[in-house]
């Protein structure tokens, strides 16, 4: 496949190295053609990796990552420009995160909206489908990295672009599909984002990114 990953970040160059690694082709988005980090990045991936505007990226995928900081994730697809975005599954990975006072962060949004529904709203044309927000980035493309089971939560309003999501997670980053949870509709990304007051207290404490959540059921169809 072409894929566009928006972010030249440690999300952006995971996920484009893994992609890169299993076939596809993938260009690099970032506010300027001559990024340093997305031109090292293309250099190192091989030749099926490129770089150039989110524009560029946007028009080249067939499917894309929004890989950007979540406070100019907004900025970033408007620079992408809808009619690339039109019509195609956008894997949204970035969390409303605001680090300006410190650690911990505060949230650019949250409560009754969130960021993925902001990129929803702004690109109606687009499936967006929330996930990989809630685990750092070498789990996202590796979750051996972290033993036993623990789960990942997908949220979009398409059912169809969910499944397919699904699917790449599994086949391409290695999840069970018994452990991807798919919590509804763009507004039930809303908890996934907010979840992120909780990994940035755990990352805390364990010093380390390397961890998940779980969610373990009891007997399925009993109300209390
Ligand atoms: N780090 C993790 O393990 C992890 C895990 C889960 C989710 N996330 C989320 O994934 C996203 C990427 O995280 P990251 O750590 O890889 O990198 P990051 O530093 O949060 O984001 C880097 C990217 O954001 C772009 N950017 C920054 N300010 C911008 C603005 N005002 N307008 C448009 N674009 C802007 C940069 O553009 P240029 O390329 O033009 O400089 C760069 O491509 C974030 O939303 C983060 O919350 C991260």
């Amino acid at each position: 496949m072409r894929i566009a990953v928006l972010g030249t970040g440690v999300v952006g160059r995971t996920i484009g190295t893994k992609l890169v690694g299993l076939g596809h082709d993938v260009r690099m988005g970032s506010r300027t053609a001559d990024n340093e980090r997305a031109a090292a990045w293309a250099r190192d991936a091989g030749p099926n990796a490129s770089h150039g505007t989110h524009r560029d990226a946007a028009a080249f995928g067939e499917a894309v990552f929004n890989c950007t900081t979540g406070s100019g994730s907004l900025e970033a697809l408007e620079q992408a420009g809808r009619e690339n975005l039109a019509g195609k599954i956008l894997v949204d990975i970035a969390n409303p995160l605001d680090f300006s006072q410190g650690v911990p962060p505060s949230f650019t949004v949250c409560n009754t909206d969130c960021l993925g529904e902001q990129i929803q709203r702004a690109f109606p044309d687009t499936h967006v489908v929330k996930t990989l927000n809630t685990v750092n980035a070498s789990v996202m493309v590796d979750p051996s990295l972290v033993p036993g089971d623990h789960v990942l939560f997908v949220s979009g309003n398409d059912a169809a672009s969910k499944a397919q999501v699904t699917s790449w997670l599994e086949d391409w980053f290695g999840w069970k599909r018994d452990n991807v949870i798919d919590l509804g509709d763009i507004t039930t990304a809303r908890a996934t984002e907010m979840l992120l007051a909780l990994w940035v207290r755990l990352y805390g404490l364990f010093g380390s990114p390397r961890f998940n959540f779980n969610v373990v059921r009891g007997q399925i169809g009993v109300v209390e």
